[in-house]
């Protein structure tokens, strides 16, 4: 009787079991030193001798079952524990992976990339010229000898080294390639950084990129230049761009020009060819042209015979023509960009709309 009162309570005990602790003290308090079945089995002693077989044996089958009942219920809170752990700390490996930031190219090589490749279906190459330049090159040989007003258009990095200093502009490459193919015809384009030391704002840096034009031949005229800048300007800002050209004054070029665009946000003042296109009223409220109709987008013209002569050319036998073009301000005009500092800023916001 006692034994069964003590199973049943034993049992009993056990489904109000929940967690590890409760289950150790459930287990010394039936199945320990001082439990509730070691005490049983101390009885034994004072039962009469025939009783004791029965009695030992019915101890130590409650023993069993409640060992087995121990081991049921540690299984049970370890599959509980383990289903409570996975629903809470659940990997879901199906979630896709979190995306990794991708790299593109900064807007200034996109546009100079944009430039060139225009430029190479027209038939020119890329030529490389070196940024740090000597004053011969950059200067003299481009027909401004020292003192000649003119370098005053450029406000120069000089280095500490006398002579050699940033160039101001890509220009001088032209000496550098004439030199080297001379006497053959040429047809390259020029990019990269030149530098002026100058005052930064929202429309000059003290480093910017440009790319110089050069052909050389032997019936080379200025509407072969016109041609080719017109060309350029409708592949680059696209639609139907009409170019201006203005006189001007570089002292590497006879005659110079500087050349506009009609303006890609309002299409100009300009009438358009059948007198009608365009009006002076939606001119002059444009943001972009200030009201002008006309955008300028280089300096240009034909090459100079003292400059043809410094390159190893006959100016009896052989003309050229140039242009050189800031990208950045082309991207500007493109993009409605209003700062040039953008470019070189490292701001993230700027980088990605491109
Ligand atoms: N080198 C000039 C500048 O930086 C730009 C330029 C004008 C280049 C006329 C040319 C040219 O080749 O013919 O301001």
């Amino acid at each position: 009787m006692e034994l069964e009162q003590l199973r049943q309570q034993a049992l009993a005990q056990l489904e109000q079991v929940h967690d590890e602790a409760a289950l150790r003290s459930w287990n010394s308090q039936f199945l320990g030193k001082n439990g509730a079945l070691t005490q049983a089995l101390k009885r034994l002693a004072q039962l009469p001798p025939q009783d004791r077989p029965a009695y030992g044996q019915q101890v130590n089958a409650l023993k069993e079952a409640l060992l087995a009942a121990l081991e049921h219920k540690k299984a049970e809170l370890h599959q509980r524990e383990l289903a409570r752990s996975l629903a809470a700390e659940a990997l879901d490996v199906t979630l896709p992976g979190r995306p990794v930031l991708r790299g593109r190219l900064h807007p200034a090589t996109q546009v100079m990339r944009d430039i060139l490749a225009i430029f190479a279906e027209l038939g020119f190459q890329v030529y490389r010229s070196r940024e740090v330049e000597d004053d011969l090159t950059n200067f003299e040989l481009l027909n401004m000898p020292p003192h000649h007003p003119a370098r005053d258009l450029w406000d120069t990095f000089h280095t500490t080294t006398p002579g050699v200093l940033l160039r101001t502009h890509t220009s001088p490459g032209q000496i550098h390639v004439m030199r080297q193919y001379c006497p053959r015809p040429i047809r390259v384009v020029l990019p990269g950084m030149c530098y002026r030391y100058e005052q930064i704002t929202a429309r000059s840096e003290i480093q910017f990129q440009q790319v110089e034009g050069l052909a050389i031949g032997e019936s080379i005229s200025l509407s072969d230049l016109i041609g080719t800048l017109s060309t350029f300007a409708k592949r680059f800002f696209g639609g139907e761009r009409r170019i201006r050209i203005r006189n001007s004054y570089f002292p590497f070029t006879e005659p110079s020009i500087e050349v506009d665009v009609d303006c890609i946000l309002c299409q100009g003042e300009v009438p358009g060819p059948s007198g009608s296109s365009g009006t002076a009223a939606a001119a002059s409220s444009c943001t972009l042209c200030k009201g002008t109709g006309w955008l300028e987008i280089l300096g240009a013209g034909m090459v100079h015979p003292v400059v043809l002569r410094h390159g190893g050319y006959d100016p009896e036998r052989f003309q050229g023509f140039a242009f050189g073009m800031g990208p950045q301000r082309m991207a500007m005009l493109k993009y409605a960009i209003h700062d040039i500092r953008l470019f070189w800023s490292n701001a993230r916001r700027f980088l990605e709309q491109f």
